[in-house]
């Protein structure tokens, strides 16, 4: 039986891999701070399903808190450690930009550190989309440089990007880094456009809309990102040595350590005012835009290159936004019961 140590098993993205690892009859163990940065009680309640399940338990300590993370690792010995928990966030990151180095800096260090020290046959990390910043050619590819971050967020995701590859190779420690484009889905995020936008729409009240509408973004839905992870689980990064073969193309296994970094996006950018129609539709009302200019850091469009998820997994996202919004409108009704 596998062991994963998943960390973020309280967030929405841990929660549901989780389950769906333990659906597998994985063993989890979740690493969680239960930070306030959105509603507790929606973290407290995901956990609490999460240990309805044997296989399941818990940690509640700061990623920042390097003995209790080395500790939980030491305790549990994972075959694999999948870091997911961070400070994340575009926008929040202008107004605190230290929790973002102290939790995905040095909390993805120390994360690194006890999957070195127990020598993890495979170490799988959450970046992000946004690490390709001002990037103009699209869809986004892993084999582009990514070297222009507009925030602290995406700056400290790239820096993790980096750490990883540096301790990939002195330790030959497999690591794969995934790039998350904007995912979405039941029991989502309170900080993000799709919960904002229902809850406005159905209490009627405005929603800001940035950039008057001109945005375009890869929604990911949830459970098209969990296959991925879940099938990733077993694509483990080779040892540099005796490589043999053509490769992959656009394959980013990199020539001096078992690492590589993968998309994982629906490769289909949707309209912002599209997905505003979308959630119109699902809950039967309209909304009152409030059209306002870009904000500082945002990028006006994302879009996924997702061919190497699909050449190494055999397959990639395809969820349409309307099918997804629908599953999250009906949630939010039931969870909130409105
Ligand atoms: N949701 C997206 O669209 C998206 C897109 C790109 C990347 N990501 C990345 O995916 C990962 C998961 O994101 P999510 O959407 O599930 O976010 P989330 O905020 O719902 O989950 C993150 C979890 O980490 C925990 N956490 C935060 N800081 C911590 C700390 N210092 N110590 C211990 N625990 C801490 C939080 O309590 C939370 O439960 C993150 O690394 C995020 O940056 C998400």
């Amino acid at each position: 039986m596998k062991r994963a140590l998943i960390t973020g098993t309280a967030g929405f993205i841990g929660f549901h891999l989780a389950r769906a690892l333990l659906d597998q009859g994985w063993q989890v163990q979740g690493f969680d701070g239960f930070t306030d940065y959105y509603d507790v009680r929606l973290k407290e309640r995901r956990h609490q399903m999460l240990l309805q399940s044997p296989g399941f338990a818990e940690t509640r300590a700061r990623l920042e808190d390097a003995e209790a993370v080395m500790a939980c690792a030491r305790g549990f010995g994972p075959d694999v450690i999948i870091h997911l928990a961070a400070q994340a966030g575009v926008r929040y990151s202008l107004e605190d930009p230290r929790a973002y180095v102290d939790a995905n800096v040095t909390g993805t260090f120390n994360v690194m550190e006890a999957a070195r020290e127990l020598g993890v046959e495979h170490l799988m990390m959450a970046s992000t989309s946004s690490v390709y910043g001002a990037n103009t050619e699209m869809p986004y590819a892993e084999t582009h440089k990514a070297d222009h971050p507009l925030t602290i967020y995406a700056a400290t995701k790239k820096a993790t990007e980096a750490m990883a590859h540096a301790y990939a190779h002195l330790h030959r420690l497999p690591t794969t880094m995934f790039r998350f484009f904007t995912v979405y889905g039941p029991w989502g995020r309170p900080d993000m456009a799709l919960f904002k936008f229902t809850r406005g729409i159905l209490e009627g009240t405005p929603i800001d809309i940035y950039n008057h509408g001109h945005m375009h973004r890869d929604f990911t839905y949830i459970d098209d990102l969990v296959a991925g992870l879940v099938a990733l689980t077993g694509i483990v990064p080779d040892q540099v040595e005796g490589r043999e073969g053509p490769g992959i193309e656009g394959d980013t296994l990199s020539p001096a350590a078992p690492y590589r970094i993968v998309n994982i996006g629906n490769s289909e950018p949707v309209r912002l005012l599209d997905f505003v129609e979308a959630i119109e539709e699902a809950t039967g009302r309209k909304a009152v835009r409030n059209l306002m200019e870009i904000q500082p850091g945002d990028v006006p469009k994302t879009w996924a290159d997702a061919g190497l998820l699909e050449a190494l997994t055999g397959a990639r996202p395809r969820t349409d936004f309307r099918t997804g919004v629908g599953r999250f409108v009906a949630w939010y009704r039931d969870y909130y019961g409105v």
